[in-house]
């Protein structure tokens, strides 16, 4: 991580109020659209959002899920989500403080489904590994995780990746670790050079 979890929640909380106005790519469009097109909750089902910010994906979810679970690190972010939700009237959505590698989800919820919106590459190769690992230590039937991430070769000049903030792995890097976590990547969707969405879902059981 370029920075520290407090460095990148300060700096979150501080743009807060004016994030959503400020996404205004087609590129991040187009990953919100597909994150919640692959995700695709029914009415029994309990999602976890990790890095949820503003709620774009929560509150996208919350009216075909059971129940969405909000997690992040700002609580500037998080009060923007709560704000959103209750405008428009959203209750099944709860949002609270919770890390990539620590989540803060109670041990008696069954979570369904993950996703995670351009959140992830803040953190460094190892530390999505780890992520990965504890996101499957949950054991979702499906983690979708749309994020700034390297078709190519990293390209500072392109969009959405800033070196002195941004960690984004190589799609490669992240589907050995998906694979090694238990997942079977299901599709990869190429949204620009440096963006994309991998869905991976649980691997079935080996017959004996
Ligand atoms: C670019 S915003 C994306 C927000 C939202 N998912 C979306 O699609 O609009 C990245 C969010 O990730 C959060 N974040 C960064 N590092 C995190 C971590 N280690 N654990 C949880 N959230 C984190 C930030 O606070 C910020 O709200």
């Amino acid at each position: 991580m370029k920075k520290t979890l407090e460095e990148h929640a300060d700096r979150f909380s501080d743009i807060a109020s004016d994030y959503d106005d400020s996404q205004d790519s087609e590129a991040y469009r187009a990953c919100v659209s597909l994150v919640v097109h692959y995700a695709d909750p029914s009415d029994d089902d309990t999602v976890l959002d990790l890095g949820t910010g503003t709620g774009a994906i929560a509150l996208a979810l919350a009216p075909d899920a059971k129940r969405v679970v909000g997690r992040d690190i700002s609580e500037g972010m998080l009060e923007q989500a709560r704000t959103k939700a209750a405008e428009v009237g959203i209750e099944n959505v709860e949002f609270g403080e919770g890390r990539f590698r620590d989540p803060n989800v109670d041990d008696d919820e069954d979570i369904d489904i993950v996703v995670s919106n351009f959140a992830m590459h803040h953190l460094s190769d190892e530390e999505k590994r780890e992520a990965i690992e504890v996101i499957a230590d949950l054991e979702p039937e499906r983690f979708v995780l749309g994020d700034v991430m390297f078709f190519g070769e990293p390209n500072p000049d392109e969009p959405f990746y800033s070196p002195e903030v941004d960690d984004p792995s190589t799609v490669g890097y992240l589907a050995d670790a998906l694979t090694d976590a238990g997942f079977v990547l299901t599709a990869v969707e190429a949204v620009h050079e440096q963006v994309g969405v991998l869905v991976a879902e649980r691997a079935p059981p080996v017959d004996e």
